[in-house]
């Protein structure tokens, strides 16, 4: 894929696009870097396919079971703020997308 490094401002955020206006980051997880690509998936999603387990169980903002903490970088809710009870520095996996390169630690 050619890719060529570009950012352009989302609610006074910076999105990662590629030449095609598809919007990509890197994010790294215990020691792996995996990319997200596809912005019709969750980072959940994204996670999964790269073989990175993280816990889950609605999958849709309620339980809080997917949550995570994040050291570095921005997400995004695009369905709006989920439900569940979400603590400084955390995140839900299953229903938030990357906006900037991120760093995860998932225990
Ligand atoms: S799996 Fe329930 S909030 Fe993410």
């Amino acid at each position: 894929m050619d890719i060529k490094l570009s950012a352009k401002a989302l609610n006074n955020n910076v999105t990662l696009i590629d030449k095609d206006n598809n919007s990509f980051a890197k994010i790294s997880v215990n020691n792996i870097v995996v990319d997200f690509s596809d912005d019709k998936q969750t980072l959940l999603e994204c996670l999964e396919n790269a073989n990175v387990e993280v816990h889950y169980h609605c999958r849709d903002g309620f339980c809080g079971a997917c949550r995570v903490s994040l050291i570095a970088g921005e997400i995004s809710y695009p369905n709006g703020e989920p439900l569940a009870y979400i603590g400084d520095g955390e995140i839900l996996p299953c229903c938030c997308i990357p906006i900037t390169d991120i760093t995860l630690e998932i225990d």
